[in-house]
């Protein structure tokens, strides 16, 4: 029977191997899907880690109780600048860090360039003691994508 038939249908092998092959690209599209799931995963959570253990950015964009506990309750929701400028340093010094859970006002590239070459939207630089960070690009999108995450 198995004989006959492919007698009679001579491409029959030629659509089993179009379904192998259609069913191997589906399963290595499935794959590459899934590998970049993982990979935006795993890039966020380094974002959150150079937000809190690098950078420091949480540092002093949350405020603070009486005791200088971080209020992790307003995480990142903007905080007053704990410490004034020194005497001698001649630099614009802020009152205050603003929120950046979401990066609010910025859109992904804006965040980027902020954190790769400390430049705003409209073209300044933050005063300090906002670091002017440098981050390689890998870096600055890991925690632009985190911060735009919280929102
Ligand atoms: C040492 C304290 C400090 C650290 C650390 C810090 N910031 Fe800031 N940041 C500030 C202050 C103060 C301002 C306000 C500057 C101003 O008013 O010009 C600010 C401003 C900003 C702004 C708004 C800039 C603007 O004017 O548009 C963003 C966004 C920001 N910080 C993100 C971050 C991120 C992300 C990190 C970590 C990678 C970080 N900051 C780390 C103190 C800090």
């Amino acid at each position: 029977m198995c004989c006959c038939l492919t007698k009679h249908l001579p491409q029959g092998g030629t659509i089993t191997k179009i379904i192998l092959s259609l069913g191997f690209l589906l399963f290595s599209t499935w794959l590459a899907i899934a590998a970049e799931k993982t990979g935006d995963r795993n890039s966020t959570m380094r974002g959150k880690y150079i937000v809190e253990h690098v950078a420091m950015c949480v540092q002093c964009h949350t405020p603070r109780d009486q005791t200088g506990q971080l209020l992790l309750s307003r995480y990142l929701e903007g905080a007053p600048v704990p410490v004034k400028a020194p005497a001698n340093l001649r630099v614009e010094w802020a009152l205050k860090a603003p929120a950046i859970v979401g990066l609010p006002g910025y859109t992904r590239e804006d965040g980027i360039r902020l954190l790769m070459e400390g430049i705003t939207p409209d073209g300044t630089m933050p005063k300090a003691p906002m670091p002017p960070f440098r981050f390689i690009r890998a870096d600055a999108e890991a925690v632009v994508d985190y911060l735009k995450s919280l929102s």
